[in-house]
Parts: structure tokens; C-alpha cells; sequence
């Protein structure tokens, strides 16, 4: 027998309830993947409000890559609640705070002093991390590209992309912003090699540096080495090691934006380290925290300590809880078992969706790093028409036989699986096996 158990249809009778008092009480622009209410959860399994049991594919968007509820995590928690909640690191000095820093300056890529400043949201990690660059660079101007994510307040909305869905309405938004082309292996004009693709884009960004901007006006430039919401795009090497020699010729600081890519999701704790390229400043959040509000700025000591005596900080941000859930995170998440799991996961999943490419043709594409595996829709392969209504179909009729899912892609024709990979073999393909059941549905349709 499966892991899944269905004993009402779904979504059942009690999550419908709870999403009609969500409907009333929650602003209709917050929106949902599926329509279940959760009530427990372990691993890679959730219970629903009907007492339905489900697989989770989506991991909360990424936050859940060493599983629901991770033992090690509950047992510091349970620990710490025991002696305090919150001092405030304003106030005075929390140990878990400290450890965690030091945690973070010893692990991400880099042969240099570092330090660290926590929050609580990947937004604000970036809000952070270029309002340090700015300080320390006493320059405004920003670089990011199309497809990026960076989060929803005003500055990180504003370094954003897909207009439609995230920014619509809520402009004006900060100048002093450039948001250039990313390279898209999937999409690259059919006339290019992909090695011609990327010198092509490098070219590009090197015209924009006289056509768009002042390199020397430029604070930083920010990437994710693994776009997330737009659709598990990885950055070519070659494009992040020009990057780096941009940004060490004209002293920008080069961010990298590891909230979704990071934390073991690609094999390695960094995304960035498969490149090899090291940046000045790296952000983490989702599965740093397994789950707890916990964000992380780690870069260049001499740039971190840029901004006065009082610049920086704020009254949650390393709460000690938050802490001691992710010092257990990294500890796992850096492990050599751990990563070595991301990658055999990795394979599971990326052999299925090779396998679905083969046979479905509305799969126009797969792929992804590690764990961090994704599946593209279209309406027709030759001129890769993106397919948004099928995706939402698949995704719906897949979550209606069992499993939590969630899209994404710039064209949102794109389901990412971001199972915990703590998840077993068995329940692994038991939840491949449904979405294929839903893709093979719609392929026939
Ligand atoms: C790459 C990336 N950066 C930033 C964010 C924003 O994080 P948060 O939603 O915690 O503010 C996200 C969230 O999905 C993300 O994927």
C-alpha cells in the first residue's frame, strides 16, 4: 500500500470550510496552489483537515528540503523554549545568534573574513544585503535580470521581474534599478549553439554597461545561480564568472540570491558552488530555517561593516528559536549524507520527467540541478508556446489524487517539484506516479 490516503474527495469538506473562512478573513490577493488545509505534518508527508493523508511535492516553496518537523530541529526547539523566547539582539547578545553566524561565515564559499546579519524573510535578506552594498559602495544603481525573484517589499519588488502576477498596481517602484536579459538555455534563439547562446549574452550585458548604465555607478549586481520562480533556469558558468570579473573591475558587489537554490536543494550547500564562482555577498532563507521566519545576509566582512554603528537591524531578526532551528538545518544540510540524498533524489525524479519528456509532447522541457527538478508545458514543442492552462489542470487533478504541488516559470507553464528529501524511494515515485497519471490524462485530452 501507497503512503497516500484518500477517504474524501478532495479538497474534503473541512478544508473547504477552512478556505471559505480564508476567503472571508484573507485578501483575495494571497493566493493558494492547492485548496487543502494542513493540520500535520512529518517528513514529506502532510495530514489534511479530513484526515487525508498527502505527499508533499511543493516543501512550502522550498523550506522544507530536510522535511517536516526534522527531529534534531523539533528537540532544539523544545530546548530553547525552555530557557527564552526573544531578547532582541539590539538589546543584548543571544548565543544562538552568534553560533549561527559563525556557522554561516565558516560554510558559504569563500577564502575571506566574513560576517553575517540575520531577518526574517528572504525579502528582507535582500533588502539588507543591497542596502550594505550601497553603503558600502556609496553608489545607487542595482543590476538584476529578467526572470529574477527577489521578494515583495518595495526594493526587492522593485528588483522583481514577471510584471503580470508580482508587480501589477503596486508601482512606483525604486529607481536607480537595471534589470538585464538572463540567459535561458531552453529558450536561447534556435539559430545559436548554446556556446554562442552565452557569448551572446555576455555580449549583451557588456553592451548594456555603455547602452543602459555606468558600470562605476553600479552598487551591485544580484542573481539567484538557480532562477526559482522563474522556472529553475540555472545560470551558465561562463555568465556568472563574467559577472564576477564585471563586478572585481569596477567594484560592484556581486550578490548572490541563494534563498530558493541554496541550502543543499542542488547537491552541493550552495548553488553556486557548480560554477565555482564566489560571491561578496550571499542570501539564504526558506530551508536554512526548516521552516522557522529566518533569514541570512553572509558577505565580505569589509563590506558587512560598512554601515554605521546603529544602521543595521531590527527587533526579530536572529530570534533565538528562529536560531537554533537553523544551526540544526546547516548542520544537516552541509552533511555529506544529506547532500549525497539531494543528488540520489535528484536522479529519481530528473530519470521520471526524461522518461515523461519521451513520451508526452505537451512536456516541452525538463530540468534542474540536484533536487531542484522541474517540468515545462507546452502547446506545441517547435515554437515551445508556453501552456499555462494545462499546467494549472495538471497541477490541479494531480493535488485532487494526493499530493501538494506548486508552479512556476515566468510563463507560469512550469511545475516545480520541491519534495523534502527526506522523503522515502517508495513515496518518491508513488507521487511521480500520480502526476504522470495527470500528465498522461491531458496528453490524451
Ligand atoms: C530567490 C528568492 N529570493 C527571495 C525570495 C523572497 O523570500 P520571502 O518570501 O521569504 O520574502 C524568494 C521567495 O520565494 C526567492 O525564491
Amino acid at each position: 500500500m501507497g503512503t497516500i490516503q484518500l477517504k474524501t474527495a478532495l479538497p474534503g469538506p473541512r478544508s473547504l470550510e477552512l478556505i471559505e473562512r480564508r476567503k472571508n478573513a484573507m485578501p483575495n490577493g494571497l493566493a493558494k496552489s492547492t485548496d487543502i488545509a494542513i493540520v500535520s505534518a512529518e517528513g514529506g508527508v502532510v495530514q489534511d483537515a479530513d484526515g487525508n493523508i498527502l505527499l508533499d511535492f511543493a516543501g512550502g516553496i522550498g523550506m522544507m528540503n530536510i522535511g517536516h518537523r526534522n527531529p534534531q530541529v523539533v528537540e532544539a526547539m523544545q530546548q530553547q523554549l525552555e530557557k527564552y523566547i526573544h531578547v532582541c539582539a539590539l538589546v543584548a547578545t543571544p548565543e544562538p545568534y552568534v553560533e549561527l553566524a559563525e556557522l554561516l561565515n565558516r560554510i558559504t564559499p569563500g577564502d575571506f573574513p566574513k560576517k553575517t546579519i540575520l531577518a526574517n524573510s528572504g525579502s528582507e535578506a535582500v533588502e539588507n544585503a543591497v542596502n550594505i552594498a550601497r553603503y558600502a559602495t556609496k553608489r545607487s544603481a542595482v543590476i538584476c535580470f529578467e526572470g529574477g525573484y527577489h521578494g515583495r517589499t518595495l526594493l526587492t519588488l522593485s528588483l522583481t521581474s514577471k510584471y503580470g502576477l508580482f508587480k501589477k498596481g503596486f508601482g512606483p517602484f525604486v529607481s536607480d534599478i537595471v534589470r538585464l536579459p538572463a540567459p535561458n538555455m531552453y529558450r536561447k534563439p534556435t539559430q545559436f549553439t548554446d556556446e554562442d547562446y552565452i557569448a551572446h549574452c555576455i555580449e549583451q550585458f557588456n553592451l548594456a554597461m555603455i547602452a543602459q548604465i555606468d558600470p562605476e555607478s553600479v552598487a551591485a549586481i544580484i542573481i539567484e545561480p538557480v532562477q526559482g520562480e522563474a522556472g529553475f533556469v540555472p545560470m551558465p558558468k561562463a555568465f556568472l564568472q563574467h559577472l564576477r570579473a564585471i563586478a572585481d573591475k569596477h567594484g560592484i558587489v556581486l550578490i548572490f540570491d541563494e534563498i530558493q537554490c541554496g541550502a543543499g536543494r542542488t547537491g552541493k550547500v550552495f548553488a553556486c558552488e557548480h560554477s565555482g564562482v564566489v560571491p561578496d555577498m550571499i542570501c539564504m532563507a526558506k530551508s536554512i530555517g526548516a521552516g522557522m521566519p529566518i533569514s541570512a545576509v553572509t558577505g565580505k566582512a569589509t563590506i558587512m561593516d560598512a554601515p554605521h554603528l546603529g544602521g543595521v537591524g531590527g527587533t526579530y531578526g536572529g530570534n533565538p528559536l528562529a536560531c537554533v532551528a537553523a544551526i540544526e538545518a546547516v548542520k544537516v544540510i552541509s552533511s555529506d549524507a544529506f547532500l549525497a540524498r539531494v543528488r540520489e533524489v535528484g536522479d529519481i525524479i530528473s530519470q521520471r520527467l526524461h522518461q515523461w519528456k519521451e513520451r508526452y509532447s505537451l512536456v516541452g522541457d525538463v530540468r534542474g540541478v540536484g533536487a531542484m527538478q522541474l517540468v515545462e508545458f507546452v502547446r506545441n514543442r517547435e515554437t515551445k508556446e508556453p501552456d499555462p492552462d494545462i499546467t494549472l489542470s495538471i497541477i490541479r487533478d494531480a493535488v485532487s489524487n494526493g499530493m501538494l504541488l506548486i508552479r512556476a516559470g515566468l510563463y507560469s507553464n512550469c511545475i516545480r517539484l520541491l519534495p523534502p528529501v527526506v522523503m522515502e524511494n517508495a513515496q518518491l515515485q508513488e507521487g511521480l506516479d500520480v502526476l504522470e497519471a495527470s500528465i498522461q490524462k491531458f496528453a490524451k485530452a
